[in-house]
Protein backbone atom coordinates (compact mmCIF):
# COMPACT_ATOMS: atom_id res chain seq x y z
CA UNK A 1 0.00 0.00 0.00
CA UNK A 2 1.13 3.36 -0.96
CA UNK A 3 0.03 7.09 -0.42
CA UNK A 4 -1.82 8.81 -2.74
CA UNK A 5 0.35 12.30 -3.35
CA UNK A 6 4.34 12.60 -3.46
CA UNK A 7 4.89 14.97 -0.40
CA UNK A 8 2.93 15.93 2.22
CA UNK A 9 1.60 19.93 1.80
CA UNK A 10 -1.21 19.42 3.50
CA UNK A 11 -4.40 17.42 5.01
CA UNK A 12 -6.42 19.24 2.03
CA UNK A 13 -4.47 16.91 -0.77
CA UNK A 14 -4.84 13.47 1.49
CA UNK A 15 -8.18 10.56 0.88
CA UNK A 16 -9.44 9.14 4.23
CA UNK A 17 -7.35 5.82 2.83
CA UNK A 18 -4.32 8.04 3.03
CA UNK A 19 -5.25 9.11 6.58
CA UNK A 20 -6.13 5.36 7.43
CA UNK A 21 -2.90 4.08 6.09
CA UNK A 22 -0.46 6.47 7.83
CA UNK A 23 -2.43 5.40 11.56
CA UNK A 24 -1.96 1.75 10.52
CA UNK A 25 1.37 2.40 9.74
CA UNK A 26 2.12 4.73 13.03
CA UNK A 27 0.22 1.89 15.47
CA UNK A 28 3.58 -0.41 14.34
CA UNK A 29 6.00 2.03 14.65
CA UNK A 30 4.58 3.25 18.41
CA UNK A 31 5.19 -0.73 19.22
CA UNK A 32 8.54 -0.22 17.72
CA UNK A 33 8.64 2.35 19.94
CA UNK A 34 8.05 0.68 23.08
CA UNK A 35 10.68 -1.60 22.91
CA UNK A 36 13.88 -1.50 24.43
CA UNK A 37 15.79 -0.57 21.17
CA UNK A 38 13.58 2.18 19.57
CA UNK A 39 15.32 1.62 15.88
CA UNK A 40 14.32 0.43 12.94
CA UNK A 41 16.90 0.16 9.74
CA UNK A 42 13.69 1.46 7.52
CA UNK A 43 15.18 4.54 6.09
CA UNK A 44 19.16 3.40 6.08
CA UNK A 45 20.96 5.52 3.94
CA UNK A 46 17.63 7.74 3.23
CA UNK A 47 19.18 11.43 4.04
CA UNK A 48 16.58 14.01 5.32
CA UNK A 49 17.03 17.70 5.88
CA UNK A 50 14.74 19.35 8.38
CA UNK A 51 15.01 23.44 7.34
CA UNK A 52 12.91 25.28 10.33
CA UNK A 53 12.38 28.98 9.23
CA UNK A 54 10.43 29.87 12.10
CA UNK A 55 10.82 28.97 15.59
CA UNK A 56 9.68 25.04 16.75
CA UNK A 57 9.85 22.87 19.79
CA UNK A 58 7.98 20.31 19.57
CA UNK A 59 8.18 20.02 15.52
CA UNK A 60 11.65 19.85 14.86
CA UNK A 61 12.51 17.22 17.82
CA UNK A 62 10.08 14.58 17.09
CA UNK A 63 10.67 14.91 13.11
CA UNK A 64 14.69 14.52 14.45
CA UNK A 65 13.66 12.33 16.64
CA UNK A 66 11.71 9.96 13.84
CA UNK A 67 14.09 10.29 11.33
CA UNK A 68 16.76 8.33 13.84
CA UNK A 69 14.60 5.83 14.98
CA UNK A 70 14.14 5.12 11.05
CA UNK A 71 18.09 4.65 11.21
CA UNK A 72 18.25 8.14 8.52
CA UNK A 73 20.99 10.37 8.48
CA UNK A 74 19.62 13.90 9.40
CA UNK A 75 20.80 17.12 9.23
CA UNK A 76 19.17 20.17 10.89
CA UNK A 77 19.19 24.14 9.14
CA UNK A 78 17.85 26.91 11.09
CA UNK A 79 16.95 30.26 9.66
CA UNK A 80 18.55 32.17 12.47
CA UNK A 81 22.47 32.08 12.69
CA UNK A 82 21.86 30.85 8.80
CA UNK A 83 23.17 32.87 5.54
CA UNK A 84 19.88 33.59 4.92
CA UNK A 85 20.72 36.96 7.28
CA UNK A 86 23.58 37.60 4.61
CA UNK A 87 20.92 38.00 1.47
CA UNK A 88 20.50 34.32 0.35
CA UNK A 89 17.26 33.70 -1.58
CA UNK A 90 14.96 30.74 -0.04
CA UNK A 91 15.42 28.53 -3.26
CA UNK A 92 19.05 29.21 -3.38
CA UNK A 93 19.41 28.29 0.11
CA UNK A 94 17.08 25.20 -0.49
CA UNK A 95 19.45 23.84 -3.89
CA UNK A 96 22.47 24.51 -1.82
CA UNK A 97 21.25 21.77 0.79
CA UNK A 98 20.05 19.65 -1.55
CA UNK A 99 23.38 19.44 -3.64
CA UNK A 100 24.74 17.69 -0.55
CA UNK A 101 22.21 14.61 -1.78
CA UNK A 102 19.39 15.11 0.34
CA UNK A 103 16.71 12.76 0.01
CA UNK A 104 13.74 14.62 1.76
CA UNK A 105 13.04 18.06 3.24
CA UNK A 106 10.96 18.94 5.94
CA UNK A 107 9.78 22.57 6.30
CA UNK A 108 8.79 25.19 8.42
CA UNK A 109 7.90 28.55 7.09
CA UNK A 110 6.03 31.48 8.09
CA UNK A 111 5.08 32.23 4.47
CA UNK A 112 2.09 30.45 3.63
CA UNK A 113 2.48 28.34 0.85
CA UNK A 114 6.10 27.88 1.05
CA UNK A 115 5.97 24.40 0.40
CA UNK A 116 3.93 24.54 -2.62
CA UNK A 117 6.18 26.66 -3.87
CA UNK A 118 8.95 24.82 -3.26
CA UNK A 119 7.46 21.63 -4.54
CA UNK A 120 7.93 23.59 -8.34
CA UNK A 121 11.60 23.63 -8.12
CA UNK A 122 12.97 20.14 -6.70
CA UNK A 123 12.31 16.72 -6.58
CA UNK A 124 12.94 15.57 -3.00
CA UNK A 125 9.77 14.62 -1.31
CA UNK A 126 8.72 17.31 0.52
CA UNK A 127 6.64 17.19 4.49
CA UNK A 128 5.56 20.85 5.09
CA UNK A 129 5.75 21.12 8.71
CA UNK A 130 3.72 24.00 9.49
CA UNK A 131 3.14 27.28 7.14
CA UNK A 132 2.39 30.36 7.99
CA UNK A 133 -1.56 30.44 9.30
CA UNK A 134 -2.38 27.59 6.32
CA UNK A 135 -1.45 24.40 7.29
CA UNK A 136 0.47 22.26 10.07
CA UNK A 137 -1.05 18.24 8.68
CA UNK A 138 1.35 15.84 10.92
CA UNK A 139 0.05 17.94 13.58
CA UNK A 140 -3.04 17.28 12.51
CA UNK A 141 -2.60 13.76 11.78
CA UNK A 142 -1.00 13.18 15.72
CA UNK A 143 -3.75 15.12 17.39
CA UNK A 144 -6.42 12.52 15.27
CA UNK A 145 -4.08 9.33 15.72
CA UNK A 146 -4.74 10.77 19.42
CA UNK A 147 -8.10 10.90 19.66
CA UNK A 148 -8.91 7.40 17.95
CA UNK A 149 -6.64 5.81 20.17
CA UNK A 150 -9.05 7.11 23.45
CA UNK A 151 -12.35 6.54 21.48
CA UNK A 152 -11.69 4.25 17.87
CA UNK A 153 -13.16 5.30 14.90
CA UNK A 154 -13.86 8.92 14.88
CA UNK A 155 -16.87 8.25 12.91
CA UNK A 156 -19.67 10.80 14.24
CA UNK A 157 -17.40 11.75 17.33
CA UNK A 158 -17.81 15.65 18.41
CA UNK A 159 -15.00 17.73 18.36
CA UNK A 160 -14.98 21.02 19.39
CA UNK A 161 -11.29 23.53 18.19
CA UNK A 162 -11.48 26.98 20.49
CA UNK A 163 -9.06 29.12 20.19
CA UNK A 164 -7.62 31.54 18.03
CA UNK A 165 -9.60 29.82 14.78
CA UNK A 166 -8.36 32.75 12.40
CA UNK A 167 -4.50 32.15 12.38
CA UNK A 168 -4.19 28.71 13.06
CA UNK A 169 -2.95 26.26 11.11
CA UNK A 170 -3.17 23.74 13.44
CA UNK A 171 -7.33 24.59 13.44
CA UNK A 172 -7.26 24.64 8.89
CA UNK A 173 -5.62 20.72 9.20
CA UNK A 174 -7.71 19.42 11.89
CA UNK A 175 -10.82 20.43 10.53
CA UNK A 176 -9.68 18.89 6.41
CA UNK A 177 -8.35 15.52 8.67
CA UNK A 178 -11.56 15.46 11.30
CA UNK A 179 -14.37 15.79 8.56
CA UNK A 180 -12.54 13.00 5.85
CA UNK A 181 -13.04 10.79 8.69
CA UNK A 182 -16.61 12.16 9.49
CA UNK A 183 -16.06 13.64 12.78
CA UNK A 184 -18.49 16.13 13.58
CA UNK A 185 -16.79 20.07 14.26
CA UNK A 186 -17.36 22.62 15.56
CA UNK A 187 -15.15 26.11 16.46
CA UNK A 188 -15.42 28.21 18.75
CA UNK A 189 -13.81 31.36 19.78
CA UNK A 190 -14.01 35.50 19.68
CA UNK A 191 -16.04 36.45 16.46
CA UNK A 192 -13.10 38.21 15.17
CA UNK A 193 -11.04 35.11 15.80
CA UNK A 194 -13.17 32.77 13.48
CA UNK A 195 -13.15 33.49 9.41
CA UNK A 196 -16.27 34.38 7.84
CA UNK A 197 -15.73 31.20 5.38
CA UNK A 198 -15.28 28.54 7.94
CA UNK A 199 -18.67 27.38 7.60
CA UNK A 200 -18.05 26.33 4.20
CA UNK A 201 -15.92 24.07 5.30
CA UNK A 202 -18.57 21.98 7.15
CA UNK A 203 -17.93 22.68 10.68
CA UNK A 204 -20.20 24.34 13.06
CA UNK A 205 -19.95 27.73 14.96
CA UNK A 206 -19.92 28.99 18.33
CA UNK A 207 -19.08 32.22 20.58
CA UNK A 208 -20.43 30.66 23.50
CA UNK A 209 -17.62 28.23 24.95
CA UNK A 210 -20.01 26.57 28.02
CA UNK A 211 -22.20 25.59 25.25
CA UNK A 212 -19.61 24.18 23.02
CA UNK A 213 -18.20 22.29 26.29
CA UNK A 214 -21.54 21.13 27.07
CA UNK A 215 -21.50 19.94 23.40
CA UNK A 216 -18.37 18.28 22.53
CA UNK A 217 -16.73 15.32 23.47
CA UNK A 218 -13.44 16.58 23.01
CA UNK A 219 -11.91 19.81 22.72
CA UNK A 220 -8.93 21.13 21.21
CA UNK A 221 -7.61 24.12 22.82
CA UNK A 222 -5.53 26.49 20.51
CA UNK A 223 -2.95 29.00 21.91
CA UNK A 224 -4.09 32.81 20.78
CA UNK A 225 -1.39 33.75 17.85
CA UNK A 226 -0.28 37.30 18.75
CA UNK A 227 2.77 36.77 16.49
CA UNK A 228 0.67 36.97 13.72
CA UNK A 229 -2.32 39.66 14.20
CA UNK A 230 -1.00 42.56 13.08
CA UNK A 231 -4.11 44.67 14.71
CA UNK A 232 -6.19 43.90 17.99
CA UNK A 233 -8.69 41.82 17.70
CA UNK A 234 -10.20 41.73 21.67
CA UNK A 235 -9.45 43.77 24.30
CA UNK A 236 -7.08 41.77 26.38
CA UNK A 237 -5.51 38.34 26.95
CA UNK A 238 -7.49 39.08 30.43
CA UNK A 239 -10.64 39.44 29.08
CA UNK A 240 -10.29 36.40 26.53
CA UNK A 241 -9.23 34.74 28.89
CA UNK A 242 -12.35 35.68 30.94
CA UNK A 243 -14.65 34.49 28.57
CA UNK A 244 -13.01 31.53 26.65
CA UNK A 245 -10.22 30.57 28.65
CA UNK A 246 -10.91 26.49 29.78
CA UNK A 247 -10.14 25.34 33.39
CA UNK A 248 -11.04 23.45 35.68
CA UNK A 249 -13.85 24.61 37.79
CA UNK A 250 -15.53 25.17 34.24
CA UNK A 251 -14.79 21.34 32.90
CA UNK A 252 -16.41 19.86 36.45
CA UNK A 253 -19.25 22.19 36.42
CA UNK A 254 -20.02 19.74 32.90
CA UNK A 255 -22.27 16.71 34.04
CA UNK A 256 -19.53 14.55 31.43
CA UNK A 257 -16.00 14.60 31.41
CA UNK A 258 -14.78 16.07 28.10
CA UNK A 259 -10.77 14.84 26.56
CA UNK A 260 -8.68 18.42 27.03
CA UNK A 261 -6.07 18.43 24.21
CA UNK A 262 -3.72 21.03 22.79
CA UNK A 263 -1.07 21.42 20.11
CA UNK A 264 1.09 23.33 22.12
CA UNK A 265 3.01 25.96 22.94
CA UNK A 266 0.74 26.16 25.55
CA UNK A 267 0.11 29.84 27.42
CA UNK A 268 -1.23 28.88 30.74
CA UNK A 269 -3.46 30.80 32.32
CA UNK A 270 -4.64 32.37 29.08
CA UNK A 271 -6.64 29.90 27.17
CA UNK A 272 -5.99 26.83 29.29
CA UNK A 273 -5.40 26.95 32.47
CA UNK A 274 -3.12 24.83 34.79
CA UNK A 275 -5.76 22.89 36.17
CA UNK A 276 -7.12 21.80 33.66
CA UNK A 277 -3.78 21.49 31.25
CA UNK A 278 -2.26 19.25 34.13
CA UNK A 279 -5.88 17.32 35.38
CA UNK A 280 -6.38 13.50 34.21
CA UNK A 281 -9.05 15.14 31.52
CA UNK A 282 -5.75 15.92 29.58
CA UNK A 283 -3.77 13.69 26.66
CA UNK A 284 -1.16 16.69 26.20
CA UNK A 285 1.77 14.89 26.27
CA UNK A 286 0.25 11.66 24.95
CA UNK A 287 -0.06 14.18 21.75
CA UNK A 288 3.33 14.64 22.24
CA UNK A 289 4.52 11.10 22.45
CA UNK A 290 2.35 10.12 19.78
CA UNK A 291 4.10 12.53 17.13
CA UNK A 292 7.14 10.21 16.69
CA UNK A 293 4.91 7.64 15.61
CA UNK A 294 2.97 9.40 13.23
CA UNK A 295 5.59 11.21 11.57
CA UNK A 296 7.93 7.66 11.27
CA UNK A 297 4.76 6.65 9.62
CA UNK A 298 4.71 10.08 7.26
CA UNK A 299 8.80 9.68 6.66
CA UNK A 300 8.52 6.36 5.55
CA UNK A 301 5.21 5.95 3.52
CA UNK A 302 6.85 9.26 1.85
CA UNK A 303 10.65 7.71 1.22
CA UNK A 304 9.47 5.09 -1.40
CA UNK A 305 10.64 2.61 0.85
CA UNK A 306 7.72 1.16 1.81
N1 LIG B 1 2.67 22.15 17.97
C1 LIG B 1 3.75 22.76 17.43
O1 LIG B 1 3.85 22.95 16.20
O2 LIG B 1 4.70 23.14 18.32
P1 LIG B 1 6.12 23.80 17.94
O3 LIG B 1 5.81 25.17 17.37
O4 LIG B 1 6.90 23.84 19.22
O5 LIG B 1 6.75 22.93 16.89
Amino acid sequence: MSLSVKHLLGIKELSKEDIELIFSTADNFKQVLQLPVKKVPSLRDTTIANIFFENSTRTRISFELAEKRLSADVINFSSSGSSVSKGESFIDTVNNILAMKVDMLVIRHRASGAPWFLKNYIDAAIINAGDGINEHPTQALLDAYSMREKFGELKGKRVAIIGDIMHSRVALSNIYCLTKLGAEVEVCGPPTLIPKYIESLGVRVSYDVKRTLQWCEIANVLRIQLERQNKPLFSTLREYSLYYGINKSLLNALQKEVLIMHPGPINRGVELASDAADSKQSIILEQVENGVAVRMAVLYLLSGRA
